[in-house]
């Protein structure tokens, strides 16, 4: 299946239109080198984060970032009224997710997306928890299969909240829309520290991703900056 090509035949649903939205430092940073979070949103930005949730249909992160800040991947019924129920999506090729992550408390079903071998035995671990569903072989997961699987379920806008290695995965792989960037006040400094964009990164010129500015925002002590993709250079 020739994702860029999802929607362009009559029996093929539309692909959902995808926006990454994440936190970084003054120096573009995601976390501490081990993964400790670091706050780097305002209240401010964490009601923008929630809003821009509830237009979406599907939320989804990379397992490390389960790992590291056990997100509920929910709309705060604090900061929208009347949340809607998102869909919630995990990438954990190796099975690492936790039976007892925070996300399986709050509403709404999960898929957890993995790899062939992994399919079964996570299945067994997280019983009713979580649909797995295997995307290829590995080591990772296939990312066309997964988004063809969310058009088909109806998925119109899906928003991907990291961490760095999931973005750039979908960034290099032409699926990303739209990024939604808060800058804050704060310097967490380090080569090793998490980025927006980690993983492998552009190999030569021709990989990397071009942007459009479409909107720069003060939103309390940071910036809210908004990228149209506009594909490879
Ligand atoms: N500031 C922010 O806005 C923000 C938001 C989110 C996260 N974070 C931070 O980001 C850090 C985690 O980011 P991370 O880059 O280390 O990890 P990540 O993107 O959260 O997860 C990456 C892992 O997902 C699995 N995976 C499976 N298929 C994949 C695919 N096709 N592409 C990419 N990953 C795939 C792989 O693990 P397996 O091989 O084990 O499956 C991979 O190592 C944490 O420190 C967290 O606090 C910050």
């Amino acid at each position: 299946m020739d994702l860029q090509k999802a929607g362009d035949r009559a029996d093929e649903p539309d692909r959902p239109w995808v926006c990454v939205n994440f936190a970084m430092s003054a120096d573009g940073k995601l976390a501490l080198p081990d993964g400790t979070p670091v706050e780097i949103s305002s209240e401010q930005d964490m009601l923008r984060v929630h809003q821009l949730r509830a237009s979406s249909d599907a939320i989804l992160v990379g397992v490390s970032t389960i790992i590291a800040d056990d997100p509920k991947l929910h709309v705060s019924p604090v900061r929208v009224r009347n949340p809607p129920t998102l869909l919630k999506v995990v990438l954990d090729a190796s099975g690492r997710t936790p039976t007892d992550a925070r996300l399986f408390d709050s509403p709404g079903e999960t898929l957890i997306a993995t790899v062939d071998g992994t399919a079964p035995g996570l299945q067994e671990r997280l019983g009713d928890r979580a649909d797995v569903i295997p995307f290829g072989p590995g080591p990772l997961v296939h990312l066309p299969g997964l988004i063809y699987n969310l058009a088909c379920r109806g998925v119109q806008r899906l928003m991907v909240e990291g961490g760095g290695e999931t973005i750039w995965s979908f960034m290099s792989t032409g699926l990303v829309d739209e990024i939604s960037c808060y800058i804050g006040p704060v310097v967490i400094g380090g080569g090793e520290s998490p980025t927006p964009a980690d993983g492998p990164g552009a190999k030569d010129l021709s990989q990397i991703v071009g942007l459009e500015l479409l909107s720069a925002e003060r939103l309390g002590e940071g910036m809210w900056m908004r990228y149209r993709v506009t594909g490879r250079q």
